[in-house]
């Protein structure tokens, strides 16, 4: 998509309606565009609004956090009741989001798997604390975590705007053209460094070249300040009450301003892909002309 606008207009307003089937979502999504849903919001229940206010956030996490089947709230110091509607709330975000998602692409059905949900009270910035550049995602970047290696396994992100707080956001380039442009910088990846990071518990897993390419590309481009003034890029402010959707470990992405969002991860193995051609795996594949992930995710 050289020079278009990277974001879809999607006109849903239930998450549950049935789609158009001659829709091309699947294919954008998967070709790293933003899927946006202007007059889709996830409605809050009874009192959940209280939970907009910093008390119940651990000053220590940037977010309030569920992970798919584990019945801990993480991230929260609230107690008794309250614990148990903001885990609630939580949850029925996590289902509304994997429905949406099962119907959007109906290959992912019985393969995709829900990871993280969390809830984001704080505005964006008001951390005080000196926030190293790697962790700025002020910054353009493709999603790449250091201790958890995904062979392969994609990030595809679900958020709402639930508060009444526009998230502004830049979206950057196609990740073929922000790769080639990082690719000569990324030092030869260490199969032995691999294996001692995860002997050591650096890494959840033996990070693969894959993993490696990625974690490059997302450090490379937040380091350099003259490629996140310059590169191609648009400027984009999702406004309360809203929808989207994208995969973040494709799609380049900065958050610039913004309090009160929720977001549901889904991992998705590249199997359940109907264009595979298009992941960063493939390109980076093309890229170095060999493949990149020895045991594949999935
Ligand atoms: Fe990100």
């Amino acid at each position: 998509m050289p020079g278009s606008h990277p974001i879809t207009t999607l006109p849903l307003s239930d998450w549950h309606e049935p789609f158009d089937a001659g829709n091309s979502w699947q294919r954008e999504l998967e070709e790293g565009r933003v899927l946006y849903c202007p007059d889709l919001s996830f409605r809050l229940e009874g009192t959940e609004e209280r939970f907009f206010a910093a008390q119940w956030s651990d000053p220590k996490r940037k977010s309030i956090y569920i992970r798919h089947g584990n019945p801990e709230l993480l991230g929260s110091t609230a107690t008794g009741d309250d614990r148990d509607h903001l885990y609630a709330m939580l949850a029925r975000f996590e289902q509304h989001s994997t429905a949406l998602i099962e119907r959007l692409c109906p290959s992912y059905q019985g393969k995709m798997r829900p990871a993280g949900t969390s809830f984001r009270p704080r505005a964006i910035g008001s951390d005080t604390r000196a926030l190293s550049w790697r962790k700025d995602d002020r910054r353009l970047h493709v999603d790449a975590f250091p201790s958890n290696p995904t062979l392969g396994m994609r990030i595809l992100r679900v958020f709402a705007n639930v508060g009444d707080v526009a998230r502004s956001w830049r979206v950057g380039e196609p990740f073929e053209d922000m790769a080639r442009h990082f690719m000569s910088q990324i030092p030869k990846p260490s199969p032995i460094m691999a294996q001692l990071q995860f002997r050591l518990g650096i890494t959840k897993r033996v990070r693969s070249d894959y993993d490696h390419f990625m974690l490059h590309l997302h450090d490379l481009a937040k380091a350099d300040m003259q490629y996140q003034r310059d590169c191609q890029q648009i400027a984009f402010d999702f406004p309360p009450g809203c929808v989207w959707i994208c995969f973040s470990d494709q799609v380049m992405h900065a958050a610039m301003a913004g309090q009160y969002m929720l977001e549901q991860t889904i991992h998705v193995p590249p199997q359940a892909l109907a264009y595979p051609n298009e992941t960063p795996l493939a390109i980076l594949e093309r890229l170095t002309a060999r493949p990149l992930v020895e045991h594949a995710a999935g």
